[in-house]
C-alpha cells in the first residue's frame, strides 16, 4: 500500500505501541493533510489526557519512536506532529505506483457478490431525466466493484407491469403494431402513454376493452402477453438507445424488471402471512415493521396485498430481496434510487429483516439519487411545462459540444467522437460530481465548461499529456525513467498520486464517486501547476529531468484514465 496517510497511520501506531504499550495500537493518529508540513498528527493530545502527561512530552515520545521514519517529525504547539516525507521515499513509491498495472488500487479479499438495482425506468413513460442520474451513478458503483475484484449482478428493476398496459396494449392494437412499435422506439414512450390515457378517460367503450385487457393479461393469456412483448421489446431497444449512447455497461441479461416477480408474488404474501410477518388491516395484507409511524402515531403498514386483491410496488420489492439474497446470493444490495422513495426502501428493508429473510450478514443500503433541478431551482422540465425528454437532452449536449470544439482541423470522424466523448462526458460527470443525494442543477454551460470540475476539463487534461507523446514521438507506456522531485510542484503532484488506490477503495465501500471526481479535479489542478512550472520538451530540460517528467506524465494520465474510466467518463484521445 502506498497511500501515505496509511504507511503514516500505520507507523505512528506501531509507535505508540512501543512508546505507551499495545493497548494504545488501535487508536487512531489522526493524520491529516496540513499546511505546514506534509501532514499533521494530533493523537498525542487526546493520548495525553487518557495518560494524565503533558501532550508535548507525548509527541516527544512519539517523534522518538519515528527515528527511522523517511521524513522528517517535528513538535509543534500544543503537540502536534508535523510529518514531512522525504522526496526520495515519494519519488520511489510513485515509481512503483507507475511498475504497478493497477496503480496501487487493491482487491476485496474475499470477494463481495453486490447485487446493484439501477435505472430502472418506466415503460409506461418515457425515461425522462429522473432516470439518468440513477443510471450514470449505479453504473459507475457496478463498474468500482468490478474492479476491486467483486461479483458484480446488475438488476435493471424496469417499471413494466401494472393495470396501465391494459389500456397500452389497446392502443397499441388500435394504431396497429407498426406505427406503435416505430413510435416505441423512437422514445415516444409518453405521447403513447398520453394516448391512450386520454381515450380512457373520454372513451367507454375503450375503458372497458382496457379493463377487461389487464384480466387476459394477469391472466397470462398467450395473446395478450405476445402484445405486451411487443410492446417492451419496442421499449427496451429505446433504452438500450440511450444506454448506448451514455456508454452504459447495462445489457438485456440485466433486465429484471417488475414482471419477472409476478410468479412469486402469491408466495410471498402466503409465506409473509405464514410467518406472522404480515397481518390482515382494513381487509388488506400489510407488514408493520417496527419503528415506522405516522403523523397519528398509528403504526405505518407496508401494504404487501390491497384489500381488492392487487399487488402493489412493495409487494414486488419484497419478491425481489428474498430473490436477491437467497437466489442471487448477495452479501450487499444498492438500490440507486431516488431519495423521495426513502421511506419505501427503509419500509422494506425493516420489513425484510422481520420475515427474516434479509440476514444481519448481509446489508441493503438505498444509495439515495437527489432531484435533478432546472436553473431556476426547480423539478427540470421544458419551458412548456413538461418533462425533458432524455434523448433530447442528449443530443443537446452532444450540439453544444460540437459547437464548443470548433473545427480545429481534425477530420469529420475523429470530430464526432470528440464531440460524443465530451458531449456525454460532460453529462455524466456533472451528475457524478455532486454527492449523489444532494439536489442537483443542470446547467449546459457549466458543465460543458473546459475549466473547473468539469468532464471536459478532466479529458482535456488526458489529452494534453497525450499531445506531449505524440510531440516526443514516445509511447506512453515506455515512459518508465526514474522519477526525480526537484520542484515542489513535482513533489506535490506525486504526493497526491500516491493516495489514489486508498482513494478507490474507500469511495467503492462508501459508494460516493463524487469523492474520485474531487481527486482527479485535484490530480487536474497539480498537473496544470506542473505544467506551469516545469517543461517536459523544451530544449534545456536535462535528459534525466526529462525522462522524469514524462514517467509523472505518463503516471498522472493513468491515474486520471483510470479514475475516469471508473466513473464511465469517456477519455478521447485528442481533443
Ligand atoms: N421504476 C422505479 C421508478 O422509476 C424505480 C425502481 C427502483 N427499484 C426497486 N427495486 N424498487 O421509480
Amino acid at each position: 500500500m502506498t497511500d501515505p496517510q496509511i504507511v503514516l497511520t500505520e507507523r505512528v501506531q506501531q509507535a505508540l505501541a512501543h512508546a505507551f504499550g499495545s493497548e494504545h495500537a488501535d487508536a487512531d493518529p489522526l493524520i491529516r493533510p496540513s499546511q505546514f508540513a506534509d501532514f499533521q498528527a494530533n493523537v498525542a493530545l487526546s493520548l495525553a489526557k487518557r495518560l494524565r502527561r503533558a501532550p508535548r512530552e507525548v509527541a516527544e515520545a512519539i517523534k522518538a519512536e519515528l527515528s527511522d521514519f523517511p521524513g522528517t517529525v517535528e513538535v509543534s504547539g500544543p503537540g502536534f506532529l508535523n510529518i514531512t516525507l522525504d522526496d526520495s521515499w515519494i519519488a520511489s513509491e510513485a515509481h512503483r505506483m507507475l511498475a504497478d498495472p493497477r496503480l496501487g488500487v487493491g482487491t476485496i479479499a474475499p470477494a463481495q457478490t453486490v447485487v446493484i438495482d439501477y435505472s430502472a425506468p418506466n415503460a409506461a413513460k418515457e425515461m425522462h431525466v429522473g432516470h439518468l442520474r440513477t443510471t450514470i451513478v449505479g453504473d459507475s458503483l457496478a463498474r468500482l466493484h468490478e474492479h476491486l475484484g467483486n461479483t458484480v449482478i446488475r438488476q435493471n428493476h424496469l417499471g413494466d407491469w401494472g393495470t396501465p398496459f391494459g389500456m397500452l396494449i389497446e392502443h397499441l392494437l388500435d394504431i396497429g403494431e407498426e406505427t406503435a412499435v416505430a413510435q416505441l422506439e423512437a422514445g415516444m414512450g409518453t405521447e403513447f402513454y398520453q394516448a391512450a390515457r386520454s381515450k380512457f378517460d373520454g372513451d367507454e367503450e375503450f375503458k372497458h376493452r382496457a379493463r377487461v385487457r389487464v384480466t387476459t393479461l394477469q391472466g397470462g393469456d398467450p395473446a395478450t402477453m405476445r402484445l405486451w412483448h411487443v410492446f417492451m421489446d419496442a421499449t427496451v431497444r429505446y433504452f438500450n438507445k440511450v444506454y448506448e449512447l451514455l456508454g452504459v455497461t447495462l445489457t438485456d441479461a440485466d433486465l429484471a424488471g417488475e414482471s419477472m416477480y409476478n410468479a412469486m408474488l402469491e408466495k410471498t404474501c402466503g409465506d409473509l402471512e405464514t410467518s406472522g410477518a404480515a397481518v390482515m388491516s382494513e381487509g388488506a395484507l400489510c407488514v408493520f415493521p417496527p419503528g415506522f409511524s405516522g403523523s397519528d402515531d398509528k403504526p405505518l403498514p407496508l401494504i404487501i396485498r390491497k384489500s381488492d386483491g392487487g399487488y402493489g410496488y412493495a409487494t414486488t420489492d419484497m419478491a425481489a430481496i428474498r430473490y436477491r439474497v437467497h437466489d442471487l446470493k448477495a452479501d450487499r444490495i444498492l438500490y440507486v434510487v431516488g431519495s423521495e422513495q426513502a421511506l419505501h426502501f427503509r419500509m422494506v428493508f425493516a420489513a425484510a429483516r422481520l420475515a427474516g429473510w434479509l440476514p444481519e450478514t448481509v446489508s441493503a443500503e438505498h444509495v439515495q439519487i437527489g432531484m435533478m433541478l432546472g436553473k431556476d431551482g426547480r423539478r427540470f422540465k421544458t419551458r412548456s411545462g413538461e418533462s425533458v425528454k432524455l434523448m433530447d437532452l442528449l443530443q443537446e449536449a452532444i450540439d453544444r459540444a460540437t459547437a464548443a470544439i470548433g473545427d480545429r482541423g481534425y477530420d469529420e470522424t475523429t470530430r464526432n467522437e470528440i464531440a460524443h466523448a465530451v458531449g456525454m462526458g460532460a453529462v455524466k460527470y456533472a451528475d457524478l460530481s455532486v454527492s449523489h443525494d444532494s439536489e442537483y442543477v443542470l446547467d449546459f454551460d457549466r458543465m460543458l465548461a473546459f475549466t473547473g470540475n468539469t468532464g471536459p476539463y478532466m479529458q482535456y487534461a488526458t489529452a494534453r499529456i497525450r499531445s506531449i507523446f505524440r510531440k516526443a514521438g514516445i509511447e506512453l507506456s515506455a515512459a518508465k525513467g526514474t522519477i526525480l522531485l526537484g520542484e515542489p510542484a513535482e513533489r506535490a503532484l506525486a504526493l497526491h498520486l500516491l493516495g489514489f488506490g486508498a482513494l478507490v477503495e474507500q469511495v467503492t465501500t462508501q459508494s460516493e464517486p463524487h469523492r474520485l471526481c474531487n481527486f482527479l479535479f485535484e490530480t487536474a489542478s497539480l498537473l496544470s501547476v506542473f505544467y506551469e512550472q516545469c517543461p517536459v520538451l523544451r530544449q534545456d530540460v536535462p535528459p534525466e529531468t526529462r525522462a522524469s517528467r514524462l514517467a509523472l506524465c505518463a503516471l498522472t494520465t493513468a491515474v486520471l484514465e483510470t479514475g475516469l474510466d471508473l466513473l464511465g467518463v469517456p477519455v478521447p484521445e485528442r481533443m
